[in-house]
């Protein structure tokens, strides 16, 4: 959309990216929309026309993160009264309004549903000198016209937003109130979204939403299996993944298609949250521990070497150590390739935080750092037993730790490997020899390949091919 404004000096855009996937997505949206209103994003705040905060609620911590970021761009609101700060995301949604009163130097709130709106609300704050506010739930999501963003030139791999908000109203989770009600967008949509993006030069996509395997329940016009087929279909995509998905909504269609797809890796992210049963009953989150372990059972059957990832809360309101035996039950049966694992945290409105038997901090500090630290001996002793393995790694970029030709990538279970190798190999699928592991990364390098030339061996880079 361009907004018609003059653009007599060149504007620069500040965006600052928090939480999940979705808002990952968001922002790409929302620097689309920027560019094409002639901002171009920079680094440094300082230097900025406008910064916009893409903010996440999820937990106390996350929210907190946003008062402290804001509060850095005080002074530089105080150096050049024409900065615009923009606060969207999770955070916006949830306290609307208020969030002006809370950091009065801010100009624009816009909420989950309110992206495509922010052009109007920039030239709003540019030509009335007003503050501007867009917090609505919208019911459609394919109204949003915003989807269409420019991509960066360098990029690999992609989300793609599926659907967005929850109906499932877990009682710790703020994420219905701020995300609202589940719509999927049309299949039509997602796939023309997704052909754009390997028309780029985009090698994997992976499909987000809080609950992506609910998609074709709320309104879509096809089931998730048959848009992961489409998905995988389409040219040029060399991979296909999709978070998060919710244990209750594992159909056996969708488990069977870790054996029929070869684009979808081989990889899953099933958050149980608690082994108790109890309390998996007080979250309310629709199965219980024999359901889920029976679901992972069926994934690894027909996927033996498939990674398996979770999510855990610590200390949710009425756990009691035999509860929390119960979780390090689960995890020591399923072997977990990683875990996300949080302190519960009160958010606002939600059910939970009126329970009573709120864990106090120390008990749920202990738990969590048991749990982290056996975790990490399983994530390193699995990463360490793939030495000598040859993985397909899709190359990612330059490593940022590394020396400077070390390059870095994923494989189709989502690990990082890094390794030694031309810059050109960026955005290729390589065959990689694991050399070790560590608790967060492997490492490896690309495998060579024998062959004969006249009579003698020659080594090549099998890449050269
Ligand atoms: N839709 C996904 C998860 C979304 S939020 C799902 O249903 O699994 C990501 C993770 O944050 C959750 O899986 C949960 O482990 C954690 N989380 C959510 N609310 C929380 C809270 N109030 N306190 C601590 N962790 C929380
Ligand atoms: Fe939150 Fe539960 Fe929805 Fe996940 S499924 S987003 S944890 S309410
Ligand atoms: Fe955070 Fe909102 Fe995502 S609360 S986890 S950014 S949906």
């Amino acid at each position: 959309m361009n907004t018609g404004l003059p653009s007599e000096k060149q504007k620069f855009l500040f965006l600052k990216t928090f939480g999940c996937q979705m808002n990952e997505n968001d922002s790409d949206r929302i620097a689309g929309l920027l560019k094409k209103m002639e901002y171009t994003v920079i680094d440094n705040p300082a230097a900025a026309d406008i910064i916009i905060l893409n903010t996440c609620s999820i937990r106390y911590n996350a929210q907190h993160k946003v008062y402290s970021a804001t509060g850095r761009f005080r002074k530089l609101k105080e150096l050049n009264k024409e900065l615009i700060i923009g606060i969207g995301g999770c955070v916006a949604q949830q306290e609307g309004e208020g969030l002006f009163k809370k950091i009065p130097y801010i100009d624009i709130v816009f909420g989950t549903h309110s992206i495509h709106k922010l052009p109007e609300l920039i030239d709003s704050v540019i030509l009335r000198r007003k503050k501007a506010i867009a917090v609505e739930f919208a019911d459609a999501i394919d109204l949003e016209d915003s989807f269409d963003y420019p991509l960066e030139g360098s990029s690999v791999k992609a989300f793609v937003t599926i659907m967005r908000g929850c109906n499932n109203f877990c009682t710790y989770c703020i994420v219905p109130y701020v995300r609202g009600r589940e719509a999927s967008r049309k299949s039509s949509d997602i796939l023309a979204e997704v052909r754009r993006l390997a028309e780029n030069g985009i090698k994997e996509v992976m499909l987000v939403g809080q609950n992506v395997n609910s998609y074709g329940n709320n309104g879509s016009d096809i089931s998730f299996p048959s848009l992961l087929k489409a998905v995988c279909m389409v040219a040029g995509i060399e991979r296909v993944r999709f978070m998060t998905s919710h244990p209750k909504d594992m159909s056996q269609e969708l488990i069977e298609m870790f054996a029929a797809a070869p684009k979808l890796c081989r990889y899953i992210h099933l958050p149980i949250q608690s082994g108790s049963d109890r309390v998996l009953k007080m979250m309310r989150r629709g199965y219980t521990r024999d359901g889920y372990l029976s679901k992972i059972d069926k994934v690894k059957k027909i996927c033996p070497d498939i990674s398996v990832t979770t999510d855990i809360i610590v200390g949710f309101p009425g756990e009691t150590d035999r509860d929390f035996e119960d979780t390090m039950d689960i995890i020591k049966r399923v072997e977990y390739d990683g875990i996300f694992s949080f302190n519960y945290s009160p958010r606002p409105e939600t059910e939970a935080s009126r329970y009573d038997g709120q864990v106090s901090d120390t008990v749920r500090r202990e738990r969590l750092a048991f749990l982290q630290a056996f975790q990490k001996e399983v994530t390193l002793r699995k990463n360490k037993a793939m030495t000598g393995q040859v993985k397909e790694v899709l190359v990612e970029g330059k490593s940022k730790a590394g020396h400077s030709d070390e390059l870095t990538g994923r494989t189709g279970c989502n690990r990082i490997v890094n390794f030694c190798g031309r810059r050109d190999l960026i955005g290729r699928v390589m065959p990689v020899r694991i050399e070790d592991g560590y608790s967060n990364s492997l490492k490896g390098s690309v495998v060579l390949e024998q062959k004969k030339v006249d009579g003698g061996l020659q080594k090549r880079m099998i890449y050269d091919a």
